[in-house]
């Protein structure tokens, strides 16, 4: 065994070469810490507290919030901003995240502020509006799942317009808008 050499590794007599391991050994630190990081990131920029940072002052969003169904109501279950505003899956929470970059731009030149909030806020809920047409208000059903509604039990005028989402024929914000902020005013 002694002078059988290792086919993976033989200490070596020049010093550098020990470099490669020890550069491995820091490589894989360095790795593990930017993943512990970008973890760190994402979770952090999905808190309540991180969506306050900007949007309490600038506008009227967080105080509808916390007066709505989905911030307090008689199960204690929430909804946080990330919830309605943030996909769980990957991709395109990251392309979220990627997009909301430019908020930050925006927040430091001041686009949207107390004072006219309500002209520019129609232009910001139809964003939304189209994003969660487009994908089929996907947020929304990450916790409110149709195929597991007692249509049954619910009241017609619930019944009538539920089934029409089994059917294909509607999705949640077609009827669902302001449910958690004010509807923007007619302009
Ligand atoms: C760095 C400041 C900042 C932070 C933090 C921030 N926002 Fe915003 N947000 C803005 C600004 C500024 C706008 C207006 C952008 C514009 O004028 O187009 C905006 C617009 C929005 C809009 C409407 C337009 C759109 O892009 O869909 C939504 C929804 C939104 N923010 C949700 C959130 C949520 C949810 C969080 C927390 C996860 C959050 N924001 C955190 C600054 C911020
Ligand atoms: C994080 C989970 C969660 C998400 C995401 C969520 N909801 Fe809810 N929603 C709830 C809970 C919990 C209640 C029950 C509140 C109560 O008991 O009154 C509720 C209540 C409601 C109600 C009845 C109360 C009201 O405000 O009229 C509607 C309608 C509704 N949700 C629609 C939606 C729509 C549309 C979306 C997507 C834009 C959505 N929800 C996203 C958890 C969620
Ligand atoms: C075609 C219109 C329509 C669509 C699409 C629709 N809803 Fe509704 N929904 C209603 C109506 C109408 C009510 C009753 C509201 C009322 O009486 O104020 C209701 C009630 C609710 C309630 C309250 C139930 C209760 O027992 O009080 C929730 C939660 C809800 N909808 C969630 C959703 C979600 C999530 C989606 C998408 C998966 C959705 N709805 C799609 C029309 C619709
Ligand atoms: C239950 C789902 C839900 C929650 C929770 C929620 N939003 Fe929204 N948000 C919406 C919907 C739906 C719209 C589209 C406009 C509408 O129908 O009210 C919207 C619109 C907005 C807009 C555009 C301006 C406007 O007035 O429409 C901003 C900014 C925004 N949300 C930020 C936030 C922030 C910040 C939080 C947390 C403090 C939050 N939202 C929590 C569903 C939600």
């Amino acid at each position: 065994m002694s002078d059988k050499k290792s086919r993976f590794w033989t200490p070596s007599k020049s010093k550098w070469l020990l470099g490669i391991p020890i550069g491995g050994f820091v490589f894989a630190i360095l790795g593990a810490a930017a993943m512990v990081a970008f973890h760190v990131t994402m979770e952090a920029s999905s808190t309540n507290a991180f969506c306050y940072s900007c949007h309490v002052g600038m506008d009227t969003i967080v105080e509808e919030y916390e007066a709505s169904p989905h911030f307090s109501n008689r199960h204690g279950v929430k909804a946080d901003c990330a919830d309605c505003h943030i996909s769980k899956e990957f991709v395109p929470k990251m392309e979220t995240k990627i997009k909301a970059i430019a908020d930050i731009y925006y927040q430091l030149i001041g686009t949207i502020n107390m004072e006219n909030f309500e002209q520019e806020r129609l232009r910001l809920a139809q964003h939304v509006w189209d994003e969660m047409k487009a994908n089929d208000s996907r947020e929304c059903r990450s916790c409110h799942e149709p195929t597991r509604w007692d249509l049954a039990a619910a009241p017609t005028r619930i019944r009538v317009n539920h089934q029409k989402v089994l059917n294909g024929e509607g999705t949640c914000i077609d009827c669902h808008a302001g449910i958690a902020h004010k509807l923007p005013q007619k302009q």
